[in-house]
């Protein structure tokens, strides 16, 4: 039988059967991974955890980030922590709706003029045809063309309303396209289908005043280190990736496709022909000014979010009742507050300190020990600012030598 027509646990087996060695996994668990996702052989786990109590356009949220990397967690709740006392994030979220693509070619008879004044009406069938979508406050928006030699380049905005709506928008788009490979002077259908290009734009901003990150000199050094990432790709991507840090670890927490917003916000960084940071930090009266701008395609219903528990838990801690659009302006608000604490810690500290800590645990949980020897073993890497496998492997020794020393 085909691999993929086997149940998780056949397959399992039979990896077991190729000498694998397999963890064990509930088996109520893998039967509902297995009607997440194909091909399913196991699960992989990822701490879920907390930023509390921050303030976006005056509501408190309490915010749930997924990831491996306790620095990003840490950093997240610096930075929002800063904000928050400073008076809080003012964010704003556009919900125009999703680009889909559909491109046609084109016969040298064909008149773009007749196409277009077909648009209204293609827009009507579509809305009748996906009622359920324009039921729920979304739809077919607008039609636009475009023709380059033979071929006819047609963008047309989808509302999603409170989803993320890929699969949605490219089954309205192929729907489009059926009517319009067959109208005069249209040769075929090349494609139709969504595109990740930049639609639902979020701006998030923060005033903090500069006694609270240490005084005039620490922002001052922010603001020169936001320069230099106006120009200069390589800290440009390095600063994204700060604020991807805690973008994609909130739209993990919520279900949400965390490769749309990655495509989406590599092409926003490089809107203006070059690539650049996606934030920008300056000081004014004495504040140190950030502005965030980020492309957010995501949902709060729709795909796997309401069939995952795990997801769904985060939703009650998030507010059941949330919008995409407020979920929008809380991912980019953490996004700033990431950047925000990194670019404080690059100019006061250094990175290495506070995430070498953090790392520690990440070095202790690898210790065959017990959790008495690994909690020490901690304390005694943060101590020594020692932060290596060796040193870790070295002071459980040292442990395990004074326990037998005061045994005998
Ligand atoms: C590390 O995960 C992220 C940072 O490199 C971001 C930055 O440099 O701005 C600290």
């Amino acid at each position: 039988m085909k691999f993929y027509k086997l149940t998780p646990a056949k397959r399992r087996a039979l990896l077991r059967q190729r000498g694998i060695e397999l963890d064990e996994i509930d088996e109520q668990v893998l039967r509902e991974l297995d009607l997440l996702s194909e091909n399913v052989i196991g699960q992989l786990r990822l701490p879920v955890g907390l930023v509390q109590n921050v303030l976006v356009n005056g509501h408190k949220y309490q915010v749930p980030l997924s990831t491996e990397e306790p620095s990003v967690v840490a950093a997240a709740n610096h930075g929002a922590k800063i904000v928050t006392e400073a008076g809080g994030f003012t964010a704003v979220s556009q919900r125009n709706g999703i680009w889909g693509q559909i491109v046609l070619q084109a016969a040298a008879d064909f008149k773009i003029a007749k196409l277009q004044a077909f648009f209204p009406e293609l827009i009507k069938q579509a809305n009748i045809e996906y009622a359920s979508l324009v039921l729920h406050g979304g739809g077919v928006k607008t039609i636009t063309a475009e023709q380059e030699k033979d071929l006819v380049f047609l963008k047309v905005l989808v509302d999603p309303a409170e989803s993320m709506g890929a699969n949605r928008v490219n089954s309205i788009l192929e729907y489009m396209a059926e009517k319009l490979a067959v109208f005069s002077g249209i040769k075929q259908k090349l494609f139709a289908i969504l595109s990740n290009y930049p639609s639902q734009i979020t701006k998030v901003e923060a005033e903090i005043p500069v006694e609270v990150i240490g005084g005039i000199t620490t922002a001052q050094k922010i603001a020169l280190l936001s320069r230099i990432g106006q120009t200069d790709p390589m800290r440009a991507v390095t600063n994204n990736k700060g604020i991807m840090n805690g973008v994609e670890a909130v739209l993990l927490a919520s279900g949400n496709d965390t490769r749309a917003v990655e495509a989406a916000c590599g092409v926003w960084a490089a809107k203006s022909g070059s690539y650049t940071s996606l934030s920008e930090w300056f000081v004014q009266d004495k504040k140190l000014l950030g502005r965030l701008s980020l492309p957010l395609p995501l949902g709060v219903v729709g795909g796997s979010i309401k069939s995952r528990k795990d997801v769904t838990q985060n939703y009650r801690i998030l507010g059941e009742k949330i919008t995409s659009q407020e979920l929008a302006n809380i991912i980019a608000a953490i996004g700033l507050a990431n950047n925000l604490a990194a670019l404080l810690a690059i100019a006061t500290s250094g990175i290495q300190k506070g995430h070498m800590k953090l790392q520690a645990r990440n070095i202790v949980a690898n210790l065959q020990a017990t959790s008495s020897e690994k909690k020490k073993v901690l304390q005694m890497l943060i101590k020594s600012n020692l932060y290596s496998q060796t040193a870790a492997q070295e002071f459980l020794k040292e442990i395990r030598k004074e326990n037998n020393a005061s045994r005998n």
